[in-house]
């Protein structure tokens, strides 16, 4: 299989496990694109997976300079096969406080997480606001998009089987086999453990470094946007 087939497995589990995804990756594209300053907006896309949004947002904005940080080898040997060479891709731990120092750029105008904050502890998630924000130039902003439920209602479950499924599949790569034991070997059980907090929750740890008041752009179901921009 090559990079794009197992990109498309991917995209299709995520479209059944985020509801309204492709609206949430066009939402957050216009956000960039709305800038209107004319210079090439420089985007870091934390949690970036398989590099979906980091394609998506070059189609549209090509001159654009892309950072993508993963720790996952198997997504980030996908999304290094599958992204252009002009996109940095990084391999950094986001629970580690000096990941920021591994970044091309002291600063970006869009600084974006899409379903890859909720493994992270309430306590390391806060910290970890306030070194996104801390990157934020001035005018840009920084996003996340994630399930934040509200108080009495849950985020939607993953179809366990499927995800098992496309996991297996990797294993069994030849290619992309070993990079699923050094997966293991780095995550241990915390790739399984998810935390979903209500928007609330986010709009006050969000709160943090240079950024206004960060505030729900958006919301489908319990998919939610919290966005905070750095005035000019
Ligand atoms: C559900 S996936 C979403 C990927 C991508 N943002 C997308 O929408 O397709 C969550 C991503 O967060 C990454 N991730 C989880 N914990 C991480 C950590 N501690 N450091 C860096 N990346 C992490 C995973 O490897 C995975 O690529």
């Amino acid at each position: 299989m090559t990079a794009g087939d197992w990109n498309d497995g991917w995209e299709r589990l995520m479209a059944r496990y985020q509801p309204g995804r492709e609206q949430a990756i066009e939402r957050t594209i216009d956000l960039i694109a709305a800038r209107g300053d004319g210079r090439a907006p420089r985007v870091l896309d934390v949690g970036g997976g398989t590099g979906t949004l980091c394609s998506r947002l070059l189609a549209r904005i090509p001159e654009a300079e892309v950072t993508l940080v993963d720790l996952d080898p198997v997504m980030l040997a996908i999304a290094g096969a599958s992204l252009p060479s002009s996109v940095k891709v990084v391999r950094a731990d986001l629970r580690d406080p000096d990941w920021t120092g591994l970044l091309p750029y002291s600063g970006y105008d869009a600084v974006l997480a899409i379903m890859a904050l909720h493994y992270l502890p309430p306590d390391r998630l806060t910290a970890l606001y306030a070194e996104l924000a801390g990157l934020v130039r001035e005018g840009g902003f920084v996003a996340n998009v994630d399930d934040m439920p509200d108080a009495d209602a849950m985020a939607s479950a993953a179809d366990d089987g499927s995800w098992d499924a496309w996991w297996a599949q990797v294993a069994a790569d030849p290619a992309l086999g070993p990079a699923v034991k050094e997966r293991a070997r780095l995550f241990g059980d915390s790739s399984s453990a998810e935390w979903h907090p209500p928007a609330a929750w986010h709009l006050r740890a969000l709160k943090a470094g240079p950024v206004d008041e960060p505030a729900v752009a958006w919301r489908n179901g319990a998919q939610t946007a919290v966005v905070a921009f750095r005035p000019r």
